[in-house]
């Protein structure tokens, strides 16, 4: 990724490789001049584990803090305007490219880390994540407005897993949930979006290794605007691992099931609404994902 190139462009290209459930990209975008328009695309929701579209809200939150650091590594100011129209509920935010700014060398580790972040679904190693790293992960999602609560004790780690292998029986056992999980697991190299079988990992073991660290990111509320904010924290949140070298993978069973995402909650006795659950540590390289190019899902407004 150059930052030399017009800077909206690069923000576009930054935008579509945030993380997405099953790999959806439930995003499409509107440039005006120096205006960008971040929307959902309901057609690529995920109607059986994401009914009410939160996760969809968060990837898009995710690719809204890609466009703002994007802008900002390419020397321009990110003004954001999130849900800028009650009418026209896809319409999540509105950024715009702005006056000049000097970035800071953290502005530029993060902006690169965009395009080499993967979700790392293989088992880590045995090291540790050292406490630093870990109050920088916190600090991150706090910067976001956002809370990341570290599963500390060994009895809640253990109390997580049984909630998750609950989660996972129950997804297994859902027709449709595996039905729709077919849709999106791709054959390799065949389409642009879906999981690719090479990105697949251990598979459902708990706990992948001997000294998983395993967070929850949560929200204070549970409102749209309040899932936008948790994406963008969410994806700082990750890009902040990639910079340190820490490898990162969601476990978001069960916070896709009501009823253990209220359980997750008093776990972790964190502030409200779990978003997602994130096991971090040392792994190996794991491959990228494909992306619809930005020019699939960009339309220009040209003034005549
Ligand atoms: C809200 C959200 C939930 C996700 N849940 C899971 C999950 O439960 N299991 C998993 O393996 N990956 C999960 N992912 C990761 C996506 O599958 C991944 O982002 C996508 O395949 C693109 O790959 P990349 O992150 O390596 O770019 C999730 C991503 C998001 C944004």
């Amino acid at each position: 990724m150059s930052f030399a190139q017009d800077p909206v462009r690069v923000a576009l290209d930054a935008a579509v490789r945030a993380p997405s459930p099953h790999n959806s990209q439930p995003w499409r975008f509107e440039v005006d001049g120096d205006r960008i328009g971040v929307f959902l695309d309901p057609d690529r929701i995920l109607k059986v584990a994401d009914p009410d579209g939160r996760e969809a809200r968060l990837a898009c939150g995710a690719a809204v803090l890609n466009v703002r650091l994007a802008l900002r590594a390419a020397g321009r100011t990110p003004v954001v305007h999130l849900l800028p129209r009650r009418d026209v509920p896809e319409h999540l935010a509105t950024v715009w490219a702005r006056g000049r700014v000097t970035p800071t060398p953290d502005d530029v580790a993060l902006a690169r880390a965009i395009a080499y972040r993967r979700s790392n679904r293989r088992a880590f190693t045995a090291r540790e994540v050292p406490v630093w790293v870990r109050q920088a992960l916190v600090r991150a999602a706090t910067e976001e407005g956002a809370h990341l609560a570290v599963v500390g004790r060994s009895g809640q780690l253990d109390e997580l897993g049984v909630l998750l292998r609950e989660a996972e029986r129950l997804q297994r056992e859902d027709l449709a949930f595996q039905d729709e999980l077919r849709q999106w697991t791709a054959s390799d190299g065949a389409r642009d979006d879906g999981v690719p079988a090479s990105a697949a990992g251990a598979g459902p073991e708990w706990p992948f290794d001997r000294k998983p660290m395993v967070a929850v990111l949560s929200s204070y509320t549970d409102t749209r605007l309040a899932q936008l904010r948790a994406g963008q924290a969410l994806q700082r949140v990750l890009l902040r691992a990639t910079t340190a070298g820490v490898s990162v993978s969601f476990l978001s069973q069960p916070v896709e099931i009501p009823a253990l995402r209220a359980a997750v909650a008093r776990l972790v006795s964190a502030p409200g609404n779990p978003q997602v659950v994130l096991r971090f540590g040392y792994g190996f390289a794991a491959p990228a994902t494909r992306r619809r190019p930005a020019e699939a899902v960009t339309r220009y407004t040209v003034h005549g």
